[in-house]
Order: C-alpha cells, then structure tokens, then sequence
C-alpha cells in the first residue's frame, strides 16, 4: 500500500503565520506538523510516500525532508498542486504515483494520539472499496459528519448546520484504484472545492465505505490558532513533557 499526504493549500485561517511559510511546516511541540503525519504512515507500515505540496514555499519541505532519512526511508516523493482546489483536487494529483495499488491518504495538518495499525491492516484485507476514520467530537459543524444506520455510515456532510450525528470523519483515507475515477466525476462545491467528502459519498453509493472508530485522541491542527496550540501542549504531554503555565518564572 501507498502514502500520500496533502499539504498544499494556503492555511489562511492561520495568518499571519502563514504568509511566510507552508501551514504544515509550523512547529507542533517539537516539530514541524508535517513529521506527525509521516510518522502515523510509517508506523503503520506504508513506506513508499508521496508528499503533495503548494504555494511559496514548496521548496522547504525538501530542505526539511530531503529523503526521509528522519524516518529510516530511502526516499521520499514529492508533487506540487497548483492553487488551492480542494483535498480531492490534491489527490488527484497522486494517480500516476498510486500505479493501480490501494492508497492511505492523511491531511498534513491531522495529528492522531495513538496510530492506525488497526486499520490499515483491515484495509489490507479489504477486496475493494474506501476505508475512513471516525471520532466523536464536541463542534460537528467544523468537519465532515457521518450519518450511521445500524452499523453502517449512510451519509456525510462537510460542515453540516443541522449535524446528523457529533461523528467526524478524520483526515485519514483509504481507497482502491477506483479513487481516481470517482475523482474525475466531481464538480467543485459551493466553497470552490473538490471535497473528499464527495469522494466518500460516491464509495457510501457503490456501498462500499467501511469504517473505524479512532482510539486515542485526534486533532486537526490547522484549523485555528487556537488548535495549533492545543495540538502542542497534547503532543507535549503525550510525550511526557512536564509543564505549567507561571508567569515570570524563568
Ligand atoms: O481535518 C478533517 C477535516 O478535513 C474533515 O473532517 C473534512 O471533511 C475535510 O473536508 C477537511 O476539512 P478542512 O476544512 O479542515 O480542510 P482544510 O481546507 O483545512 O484542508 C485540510 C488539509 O488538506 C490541509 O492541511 C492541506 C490539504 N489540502 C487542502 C486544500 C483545500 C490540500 O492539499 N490542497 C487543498 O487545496
């Protein structure tokens, strides 16, 4: 199986951090955002990535990168989106790299607690189809929402003002070479995008979308200022670093 992570977009919502560099190059902890999403592929046994980027700055991830010798790779593959057309606009871009295997997809800005070994090897064993991630979450309306009947995801909503359920569907994607194909049938959204959440519908259709239910906690880092930050302090603790918040206290 291959990996493909996106991070191209303008991370606008976090300006003015972003005027000067990638959104997934910022520091989360100790790191710069990118290296969590890489890691959580790695440990899950995908080894063959594809990293796709964009804007000004796309030059910086290879200095950052290079061949993944951070993470005992021999290589590392690179592509560039043009603009800012969306998450399925991004993967499309991976198509030739995919060469007809199944694929796991991660957001550059999703950083997860623990991993998705489960998962993946679930995936492995899957004929055909998608497989996506789900976590309870407090604020529905940010993210894209399953709708479940019985054991089964019957819909999703990409920001839904009416959630059908408090069920995100996290940055994390499966899917067969089929994936591509779905792609070239979207039309952008109402935002100007091509969502993954159509992507996730076409496969719900063909009723093939299998699940899981993510253990551990899962944040998705770029979408605030305020989550950039609270991603640091759980990545922090997760790894045992010991703080509290005094002031002047040097
Ligand atoms: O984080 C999970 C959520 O991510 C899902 O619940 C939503 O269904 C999904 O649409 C997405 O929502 P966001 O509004 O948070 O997506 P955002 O625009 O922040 O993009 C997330 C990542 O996707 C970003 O870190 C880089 C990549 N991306 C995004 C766009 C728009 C690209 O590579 N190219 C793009 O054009």
């Amino acid at each position: 199986m291959k990996g493909i992570i996106l991070a191209g977009g303008l991370g606008t919502r976090l300006a003015p951090l972003t005027k000067i560099t990638n959104k997934h190059l910022l520091p989360i902890y100790d790191k710069p955002m990118i290296f969590y999403p890489i890691r959580t592929l790695v440990d899950a046994g995908v080894r063959d990535l594809l990293i796709v980027t964009g804007g000004n700055n796309a030059g910086d991830f290879l200095r950052l990168l290079g061949n993944g010798s951070a993470f005992d790779l021999p290589h590392i593959n690179y592509t560039y989106q043009e603009g800012e057309g969306g998450i399925a606009d991004a993967l499309r871009l991976a198509e030739h790299f995919a060469e007809g295997q199944k694929i796991v997809v991660m957001l550059g800005d999703n950083v997860i607690e623990k991993d998705i070994r489960a998962g993946v090897a679930a995936f492995r064993k899957q004929k055909r189809g998608a497989r996506v991630y789900l976590k309870e979450v407090a604020n529905p309306r940010a993210y894209g929402v399953a709708e479940l009947r019985g054991k089964h995801i019957v819909s999703i909503v990409e920001k839904p003002a009416h959630p059908k359920s408090n069920l995100a569907v996290i940055g994390i994607y499966m899917y067969d070479s089929a994936v591509f194909d779905v792609i070239r049938t979207l039309r952008p959204s109402g935002r100007g995008e091509l969502e993954i959440t159509d992507v996730n519908n076409a496969y719900i259709k063909r009723r093939q979308l299998s699940y899981d239910v993510l253990d551990g906690w899962w944040a998705d880092a770029g979408a605030s200022h305020e989550k950039l930050l609270e991603t640091s302090l759980l990545v922090a603790q997760r790894d045992g670093m010991k703080f509290s918040v005094s002031r002047g206290k040097n």
